[in-house]
């Protein structure tokens, strides 16, 4: 299996459908902040605050973190809403959701995490007034991003508010953020706003993430 090599030590990855899945529980958050501690300098705490700066969450407000890993942007959401609302996370990594839980337990925030993949979202429609995702779309094969974004549009309510953050590539004349767009508005989601976070030099063929928030432009058939 070849590395991503973000958050991603040898062993504890697999395929599943085509998708990268990882399941290092703490190895990860330890890797995640070598790799922002040294490599980019802040710049993925950064890009965490500002896929929830673009949530605009407020109180009472439903939030689904897709690819949710061990939790650290779900709780912190979790954080936002103060007790109000729901912070749920999906991540296919059983080791991911074990160390989401402790953290959770641990910062006291009642984050509610689940087993669960982006293709087979197990909620009721329009369960959601805002979904994340924050790393991992760059984790699917093409066909996967498209029926993940469907059912992403499944579970938001209409006036629900979506955020994906991913990394642009380096040596891609159109880049990344590009495919990110198109995906959106094939999905049926106006992007609304967007947000740039450059790393200063490229790191593994990342120049660095683009975060897109969008709603959705015509109603769920
Ligand atoms: C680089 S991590 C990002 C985790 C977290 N969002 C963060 O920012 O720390 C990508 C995550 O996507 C998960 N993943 C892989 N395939 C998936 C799928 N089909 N559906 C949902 N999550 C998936 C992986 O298991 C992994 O935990």
């Amino acid at each position: 299996v070849a590395r991503t090599g973000y958050g991603s030590g040898q062993h504890s990855q697999h395929q599943h459908r085509g998708s990268i899945v990882l399941d290092r529980g703490w190895r990860y958050d330890l890797e995640v902040w070598v790799f922002d501690t040294f490599l980019v300098r802040g710049r993925i705490t950064e890009i965490r605050r500002q896929v929830l700066d673009l949530a605009q969450l407020s109180a009472g407000q439903s939030l689904l973190d897709v690819g949710c890993g061990t939790g650290s942007v779900a709780i912190e959401a979790a954080r936002r809403l103060d007790g109000s609302g729901r912070a749920v996370g999906v991540d296919p990594g059983p080791r991911q959701l074990d160390r989401a839980r402790t953290k959770a337990r641990r910062a006291g925030l009642p984050a509610d995490f689940r087993q669960g993949v982006i293709e087979d979202l197990r909620f009721a429609d329009a369960s959601f007034d805002v979904v994340i995702s924050t790393l991992m779309m760059h984790h699917l094969p093409d066909e996967t991003r498209q029926s993940g974004l469907a059912e992403i549009r499944r579970v938001l309510k209409a006036s629900g508010r979506l955020v994906v953050a991913d990394f642009d590539y380096a040596d891609r004349a159109n880049g990344h953020t590009d495919g990110l767009l198109q995906l959106l508005a094939d999905s049926g989601f106006l992007v609304v706003q967007e947000a740039r976070v450059p790393f200063a030099k490229p790191h593994r063929g990342w120049s660095g993430v683009t975060v897109l928030a969008g709603q959705a432009d015509r109603p769920t058939t």
